[in-house]
């Protein structure tokens, strides 16, 4: 007990002195790394995973990639079981108005489907290709943007996430995305280091949370480009939120429904400091006891 009273007290420092840029915030990154030598070794036991170099990935910090597996209708049918559910309607609806958000439980076995789909397509690989090697599943939600209202100063407006200095944030969609479903939008990686350095050219620490509305956004944004990343139902997007700007479930004429898998390394101070070997999976009905092993070096 003594010991998680003080590791919540330095991931809360950690947490609190994070100046969320790019020069700060890795180097507090660095520091912590040295002080949770427990992970290392943790990281050390863990099976190697294949990594997977994408270019476009990796110069862009974004890229939509499309899937023809047989598995997305099996995602389909758990997911569309899930929004009729009575806990979706329960849970979903409490903290955003304009973006409901459901966590899925990896505890229940129907829910492996889930993760067989990021074990297609080489996505594992490429997300190691991307992160290294100390990579977590860290969150994995079901999203229903009505799209209906705006609220400024929200995802809604232009940010970058800073749960880490890079993550990946995979959305699947479960419902065609066009320009009237409040797609998510983004800013390429380079372009969105040169719109944060505008934003803050007068500020000696240059935070990359910081939300850009559109009346500022217009006066600082010449030659920055914003990708609508539409797409058809079951096409898969890739982002680094940490380091590309994105806004989406904006205003517009029809709803969306996404899954949402973030990845992020597990020196994050966002998770706890030893691994929770309970969230662990034994047995599975859809995953093969090699696949397990894979998938458990995710689970944190
Ligand atoms: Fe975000």
């Amino acid at each position: 007990m003594k010991y998680n009273n003080l590791e919540y007290r330095i991931r809360s420092y950690f947490l609190k002195i994070d100046t969320r840029d790019y020069f700060f915030s890795p180097l507090l990154k660095f520091l912590y790394k040295f002080i949770t030598i427990n992970k290392k070794i943790e990281n050390l036991k863990k099976i190697k995973i294949k990594k997977k170099i994408d270019n476009d990935l990796i110069h862009n910090g974004f890229k939509q990639l499309d899937s023809n597996d047989e598995i997305k209708n099996l995602i389909y049918n758990r997911s569309y079981e899930i929004f009729e559910s009575e806990e979706f309607k329960k849970e979903a609806s409490n903290r955003k108005t304009y973006l409901n958000q459901y966590k899925i439980d990896l505890s229940s076995k129907k829910n492996h489907i889930y993760l067989k789909l990021i074990l297609s397509n080489n996505l594992i690989n490429t997300i190691h290709g991307y992160l290294g090697n100390n990579v977590v599943l860290s969150n994995l939600q079901l999203w229903h943007s009505k799209n209906e209202d705006f609220v400024s100063g929200g995802s809604q407006d232009l940010h970058m996430d800073g749960e880490d200095t890079k993550q990946i944030k995979l959305f699947f969609y479960l419902s065609d995305v066009d320009k009237d479903a409040g797609p998510l939008s983004v800013i390429s990686k380079k372009q969105s280091k040169i719109l944060n350095y505008r934003k803050n050219n007068k500020n000696f620490i240059k935070r990359k949370t910081q939300k850009i509305s559109d009346n500022e956004f217009k006066n600082i944004s010449s030659n920055i480009e914003i990708h609508s990343m539409t797409g058809s139902k079951g096409s898969i997007n890739l982002i680094d939120t940490s380091n590309c700007y994105h806004f989406g479930s904006r205003p517009g004429k029809k709803s969306r429904k996404v899954l949402m898998y973030q990845f992020i390394s597990s020196y994050s101070y966002y998770l706890p400091m030893k691994k929770n070997y309970s969230s662990q999976i034994y047995s599975s009905e859809i995953l093969s006891s090699d696949e397990i092993n894979i998938i458990n070096t995710l689970l944190y």
